[in-house]
């Protein structure tokens, strides 16, 4: 389960995650932009993922986690992106090659609802080709016809859109509904 950490020695007013040995999940720093964005840039250039830019990234470096290991090299990342204050999505998760199969995938989607539930979203969005990765989370199916913010700002424009095999899945952070229960449960 993942443990929220307030006295990790030198970040102790943000959310450090950590679980056992594993990678540690914190919010990224200004200066790890490039890292970040060198971590899924094979991912890019297969097709894999979709790119983002640099300066964007830079800009919303706060809406950014990333996963460290114990040599403080970036493991693995995720953002939220925000369509409004109840709806975000969860975009550009990434954990590099010898580092997956061990939950951190599953690990970052749950560090990036809580960051989302701490901001005051109310329902996550995501559009992924990982669905049982999400499915596992507790994110559920829905269509992406059901997101116009999200249709109008990113599909409507997408080169790719006629032949997009991407599933959308929502995930609902409100307390009381089907799997509102938090991120960080
Ligand atoms: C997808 C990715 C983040 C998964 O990371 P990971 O650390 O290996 O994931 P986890 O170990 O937490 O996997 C948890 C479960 O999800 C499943 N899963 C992992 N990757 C999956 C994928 N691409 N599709 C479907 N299910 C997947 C695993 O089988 C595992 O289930 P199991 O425990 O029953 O075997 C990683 O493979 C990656 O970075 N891929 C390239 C980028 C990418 O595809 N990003 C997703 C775009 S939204």
């Amino acid at each position: 389960m993942l443990q929220p950490c307030h006295g990790y020695p030198t970040r102790s007013r943000t959310h450090v995650y950590t679980e056992g040995g594993l990678p540690i999940i914190r919010p990224a720093e200004a200066h790890e932009a490039d890292d970040i964005l060198a971590l899924f840039a094979e991912e890019v250039q297969a097709g894999k993922m979709l790119p983002r830019d640099p300066v964007e990234v830079r800009a919303g470096i706060g809406n950014w986690l990333v996963a460290t290991d114990l040599q403080g090299r970036i493991v693995g990342c995720v953002s939220l992106v925000f369509f409004n204050a109840d709806l975000c999505e969860v975009r550009s998760l990434a954990v590099h090659p010898d580092a997956r199969g061990s939950g951190l995938g599953g690990r970052l989607i749950r560090a990036s609802l809580d960051l989302a539930k701490r901001r005051g979203a109310r329902r996550a969005l995501t559009l992924t080709r990982a669905v049982r990765l999400f499915e596992l989370v507790g994110f559920r199916r829905d269509l992406v016809a059901n997101y116009p913010e999200k249709v109008w700002r990113d599909c409507a424009p997408c080169p790719l859109k006629e032949m997009c095999d991407e599933v959308a899945l929502v995930y609902d952070l409100d307390p009381g509904t089907a799997n509102g229960k938090g991120g960080s449960a």
